[in-house]
């Protein structure tokens, strides 16, 4: 990277050369999320040059004026002085219900859904319960690619876990790939996120149906993580009651856990709540040895009163009002949380053509044969560079994101790309470094 006329980097190339080595990192292109978000606040500090971020999943929308007015109304009224249930309020968990029954047509009792802080809490006291709960089942499942953050819970946990790509086994594929894990009998629990972070793979009612008619056959429990619930934007799911409903394997076995996030959907991140819902059947289901680990063998006892009491004693008071109030307005169909977020799709779509016109490819483009939708991720590649060579090159250029390497992706070649922070007036200035990218790039 060079300063000179003829090739010179739209960042200053000393800058940014000196932070790197600054950075202590061995190779900037694997360096962890928030360790990159680092980096570049201190190029930016230094440059004097904003970057193109699209390294962090954070929403880039304002949060909705009916989780705020909730959360100051519960408030006022003095809620942050009392310790809220562990389980959670009444009117937040009957409006998940609610919601689950509105959006994906399934029935699950409110009792059976607990708000946590965020879903990444959920994923934790989940992962405390469902892998545990049978000693010879000791191993999660992860399909990949996915969110880095779960394995290192597994890892602080002291919990096995397996994984592999599903970039090669889409549709049918996907019931032999499967089975050659479970059929050893090891594993306990099966995760993936739909749509998928990173890759934005979103799978289809046959491959959901693949992954529940296993989990029934080898009883083993599927988490479905839903961070990006009802963002598949080739489909309107946001008429409460009105098909098409967010797919879900909840359609196709009774041993499910859904984590619902309210960070993107709802764009309320910062407020930490999420929604656990355990299936009626598994909820009430006991095993024998969870009492290495709680006072009882019932699993939906176990998840509330040992994972979730120890996690945090529940979750914070007034955002599950905010939180509650959300969601009754999207159940009465009152609030279309969904059409905020097509604003995902739409950057996506520009964004996307704007690195294809630029000599730069998308890696993951299709669920079986549809094109991938548009929305809050893309994942892209320039020929002949290793993903973290292209990651670390790509900061010269004013542009950041995260290697697909980090993400169990064996698509190596790979970078993701979030569109949330990514503001329609930066877009120009996108073109322009791509463009300029290309220019001193391509062979
Ligand atoms: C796949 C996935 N799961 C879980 C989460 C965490 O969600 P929350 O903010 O509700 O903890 C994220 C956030 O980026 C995610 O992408």
């Amino acid at each position: 990277m060079t300063n000179d006329p003829i090739n010179k980097t739209p960042i200053d190339a000393g800058v940014v050369k000196k932070k790197i080595d600054a950075s202590g990192l061995e190779k900037v292109g694997l360096g962890a999320i928030r360790e990159l978000v680092k980096l570049v606040n201190e190029i930016e500090k230094e440059s004097g040059e904003k970057y193109i971020r699209m390294e962090m999943g954070v929403p880039g929308l304002p949060p909705s004026q009916i989780g705020i007015e909730g959360e100051i109304e519960a408030l006022r009224k003095g809620v942050a002085s009392k310790y809220p249930m562990i389980e959670g309020v009444d009117i937040l968990k009957t409006e998940i219900s609610r919601f689950v029954k509105n959006f994906m047509n399934i029935d699950v009792d409110s009792k059976n859904c607990i708000p946590t802080v965020g879903s990444m809490q959920g994923g934790m006291a989940s992962f405390m319960v469902s892998c545990r709960r049978d000693v010879t089942k000791d191993t999660t499942l992860f399909i990949d690619p996915g969110f880095p953050v779960q394995k290192q819970q597994h890892k602080v946990l002291g919990l096995k876990f397996e994984t592999f790509d599903v970039y090669n086994y889409r549709g049918e594929k996907l019931r032999a790939k499967l089975e050659s894990y479970l059929s050893k009998g090891n594993i306990s629990t099966i995760l993936y996120s739909n749509p998928n972070n990173p890759s934005w793979i979103c799978f289809t009612d046959a491959e959901l149906q693949i992954i529940g008619e296993l989990a029934t056959k080898y009883d083993v429990i599927v988490m479905e993580d839903l961070a990006y619930f009802a963002m598949d934007f080739r489909k309107d799911m946001s008429k409460p009651g009105v098909p098409p409903y967010q797919p879900t394997v909840a359609n196709y076995t009774p041993n499910y856990i859904l984590l619902i996030s309210s960070s993107k959907s709802f764009s309320y991140a910062g407020q930490r709540v999420g929604m656990l819902v355990i299936s009626d059947h598994l909820f009430d289901r006991k095993f024998p040895d969870l009492k290495r680990f709680f006072k009882t063998d019932g699993f939906g006892y176990s998840m509330i009163y040992g994972a979730v009491y120890s996690l945090s004693s529940g979750t914070s008071h007034s955002a599950q009002y905010g939180l509650a109030a959300m969601l009754k307005a999207a159940n009465n169909g009152e609030f279309n949380f969904v059409e905020i977020v097509k604003e995902y799709g739409e950057r996506a779509k520009i964004m996307k053509k704007m690195f294809t016109e630029n000599g730069f490819k998308i890696v993951y483009d299709m669920d079986e044969d549809q094109p991938l939708a548009d929305g809050f991720y893309f994942t892209f590649s320039y020929p002949g560079m290793e993903g973290v060579d292209l990651l670390e090159k790509l900061l010269y250029y004013g542009i950041s994101a995260i290697a697909l390497a980090t993400t169990g992706s064996e698509r190596t070649e790979g970078l993701r790309a979030c569109v949330s922070q990514i503001q329609r007036t930066q877009l120009p200035i996108l073109e322009e470094r791509l463009r300029i990218f290309n220019q001193h790039h391509k062979k």
